[in-house]
């Protein structure tokens, strides 16, 4: 589809990747851009619309779909990250918060705005998703979990939205330059990179974008997951926890 006259809809856009996805979709002639985030006031990019929305909220999420009734290209962004271990957390708070907000809030966004993607003529879901979507790391634990969920949900939602002709691109990225990956120490792409990268799978009608070389070999290593992807984990994991001790 093209983004030149579309209507496009970015949860989590106040900051972040997702103003990097507002500003590229206003860059490339989108009609109208709704920005949608928890504080409103926090969305100061020019030529955007902001708009109130909490995604965990599934009652609010069917208001602003009834409202913004014109959008063409939704990009659920919104997510949170709570650096949690499936063992060692302290409670369950931290991967709930992370399958509601990635997974559940997601989900509502998909089911809320099926039935208008369809009514302007199919249009697109982007959902962001991560490295983490292919595989665990202690570290980030139910961060991953609700994420591999989410990947699952986009290539459902793919399945059930192709007999209206809605494009489902998934992106996954490693280390992107943002608040959530502030304190990690490693390469990172920028935010516009990666909304750049995005934005050419949806004209371009691809289904899956991997933003960085670290996705893209994780990816192409599933197949031998537990000779390629987890020793070096088991490894960096194992160092930690006696350093702790
Ligand atoms: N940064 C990375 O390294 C990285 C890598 C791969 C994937 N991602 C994914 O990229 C997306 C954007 O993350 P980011 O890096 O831009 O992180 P960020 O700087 O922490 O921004 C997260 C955004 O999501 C919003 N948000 C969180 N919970 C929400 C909710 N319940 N309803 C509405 N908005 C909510 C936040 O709003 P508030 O300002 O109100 O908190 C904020 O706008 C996320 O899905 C993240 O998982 C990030």
């Amino acid at each position: 589809m093209k983004i030149a006259g579309s209507v496009a809809l970015v949860t989590g856009a106040n900051r972040g990747l997702g103003r990097a996805y507002a500003r590229e979709l206003a860059s490339r002639g989108a009609a109208k851009v709704f920005a949608a985030a928890r504080h409103p006031d926090q969305v100061t990019e020019p030529g955007v619309i902001p708009i109130a929305l909490d995604i965990t909220d599934p009652q609010w999420v069917g208001d602003v779909a009834a409202e913004c009734a014109d959008v063409s290209l939704l990009v659920n962004n919104a997510g949170v990250m709570r650096a949690s271990t499936f063992i060692g957390a302290p409670s369950l708070d931290a991967a709930r918060a992370e399958m509601e907000t990635n997974y559940f809030g997601t989900l509502s966004m998909c089911r809320a705005f099926a039935p208008v993607l369809a009514a302007n003529g199919g249009g697109a879901i982007v959902n962001m998703l991560s490295v983490g979507s292919f595989y665990t790391n202690p570290f980030t634990a139910s961060y991953g979990a609700s994420k591999a969920a989410a990947w699952s949900l986009t290539n459902g939602v793919r399945l059930e939205l192709h007999h209206q002709g809605t494009l489902v691109v998934a992106v996954h990225a490693s280390f992107i330059d943002t608040d959530m990956a502030a304190l990690v120490d490693a390469p990172k792409v920028s935010p516009e990179s990666v909304a750049k990268m995005a934005f050419d799978a949806v004209e371009a009608g691809q289904i899956e974008v991997l933003a960085d070389e670290r996705t893209r070999t994780i990816k192409a290593s599933l197949s031998r997951d537990h000779e390629l992807i987890y020793p070096p984990i088991q490894e960096f994991w194992d160092a930690a926890v006696q350093g702790s001790h």
